[in-house]
């Protein structure tokens, strides 16, 4: 006879398991964190009772054999976004969209939701941390939305579950699965067993009555989505968006995308009626560039498809302490603590006791090695107090012996570059064949970073 039995307990801070209880989890440090798992229907034997052994066996089939309905992929009538997905969302596919809190993302997904609403398709917003109201407010600043969007305030995920069967939506928005909790789990809704056990519910969900849902997750303070990465490999999208609070401009990031390719960025600007697409990047991340000031560079960084134009600023300045100070900011810290060591060394630069910082402007974060010899030559701008000449722009991987080696996609680069008018490009030898019908522009290549630094300065 079936009988009831524990199913082991968990951690509920890291989700380590453990077949018995334990005052401190041995995996996070943890005190009193352990909880008990849901139990499950267990057989007298100790075996788990799978329902799907019940059921007849399937046979493996082969690829041929799939027949493949038309693919069909909803648009969200936001391009940028539909771009990062890779051309709209594909139905029934569960979407995580991750950002600090502040940060648009209930914005952003009440935009979505009006783009289907007004295409005729039926869309359930479900929120867990705001009210009616609150979401009423939001919505009068967006637009105007048609009844087929509805609103829920719900945070219990079975009653979720049953008004989803009940009212059979194309979409559904979970705003956010922090504040949502399953009945099955005693931990606190936040918690990463209450967060992984929701989104397994969503996934039965999402993949058994083929509708998609996005779910909205905080960032954490370490930067995961609801702790340690739990959710990530559950659901089919990961986008993560981002962007300087204090700043109008917010990045959507595709990091993961079971149905298209990552690294597509959106740049959005969050207005006071909504986040409007920035279609034309790089313009907007040059703007407020400095005329004629030194540690100034432009480069251009590949994200995903798309060329971005973006400026590399730095300043050197005498350390007033026995250790002198980095900062990297936007740029990857340990490769402009490397890159300076390659000027001190081959380009003969002292800079053991000069503190440096690097940013780059905007507040986006890139950590592509084509930005190398921009971060470079910013350095040794500000280094001898240089301007970098107006309508210059670099792009180039900087290696150990301080040579400049090829990055992928020049052409493109070049060309984004031609368009914002940048007559002059510092670029590595090696990408001299891709680029030579590249007409409007003035080459001027290099091998080395000490030759780059001769031409500039
Ligand atoms: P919100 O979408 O609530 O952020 P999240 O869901 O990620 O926590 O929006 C955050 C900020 O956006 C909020 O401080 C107000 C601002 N905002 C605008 O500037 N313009 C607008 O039209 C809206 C709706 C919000
Ligand atoms: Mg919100």
């Amino acid at each position: 006879m079936a009988k009831s039995k524990s199913n082991g307990f968990f951690c509920q801070n890291c989700g380590h398991e453990s077949s018995k209880w334990m005052g401190q989890c041995p995996a996070c440090k943890e005190w009193n964190t352990f909880v008990e798992a849901p139990s499950k229907l267990v057989s007298a034997s100790g075996k788990i009772k799978n329902p799907a052994r019940m059921q007849e066996l399937k046979k493996p089939t082969s690829i041929e054999e799939i027949s493949m309905t038309n693919e069909e992929r909803m648009k969200t009538k936001i391009k940028e976004l539909d771009r990062v997905l890779g051309g709209g969302f594909v139905p029934g596919s569960l979407l995580l969209i991750g950002g600090d809190p502040g940060i648009g993302k209930s914005t952003l997904l009440l935009q979505v939701c009006k783009g289907l609403a007004d295409q005729g398709k039926s869309v359930l917003y479900i929120s867990g941390e705001e009210s009616l109201k609150q979401i009423k407010l939001r919505a009068e600043r967006i637009g105007s939305f048609t009844n087929d969007l509805r609103l829920l305030c719900e945070t219990n995920i079975e009653i979720i579950e049953d008004t989803i069967r009940e009212t059979k939506p194309e979409m559904v928005v979970i705003d956010s699965i922090q504040t949502i909790f399953s009945e099955e789990i005693s931990a606190a809704p936040g918690s990463v067993s209450q967060v992984r056990q929701v989104t397994a519910q969503l996934l039965q969900i999402s993949k058994g009555l083929e509708v998609t849902i996005f779910i909205i997750g905080h960032v954490t303070k370490d930067g995961a989505v609801a702790g340690p990465k739990v959710l990530e490999h559950m659901v089919d999208t990961v986008l993560y968006f981002e962007g300087d609070r204090h700043a109008s401009y917010r990045i959507l990031r595709g990091v993961k995308n079971r149905f298209g390719s990552t690294n597509e960025i959106g740049v959005f600007e969050m207005r006071s009626k909504g986040l409007i697409e920035v279609e034309n990047a790089s313009e907007f991340l040059l703007s407020g560039k400095p005329e004629n000031a030194s540690g100034s560079i432009v480069t251009c960084s590949i994200e995903g498809t798309r060329p971005i134009l973006l400026e590399i600023q730095a300043l050197v300045c005498n350390s007033n302490f026995g250790i002198p100070r980095r900062q990297a900011t936007g740029a990857d810290f340990n490769r402009v603590n490397l890159l300076m060591a390659v000027l001190e060394k081959r380009v003969g630069l002292s800079l053991s006791a000069s503190d440096a910082y690097v940013n780059i402007a905007g507040g986006i974060k890139i950590s592509e090695p084509a930005l190398d010899l921009g971060i470079a030559l910013a350095i040794v701008s500000s280094y001898k107090n240089k301007a970098v000449p107006e309508h210059v722009f670099v792009f180039g991987e900087v290696g150990l012996s301080g040579e400049v080696r090829a990055v992928n996609m020049p052409e493109q680069r070049v060309k984004e570059a031609i368009k914002l008018g940048f007559t002059t490009c510092l670029l590595p030898k090696a990408c001299e064949r891709a680029v030579k019908h590249c007409k409007g522009i003035e080459f001027q290549f290099v091998n080395s970073v000490t030759d780059a630094v001769a031409f500039l300065f």
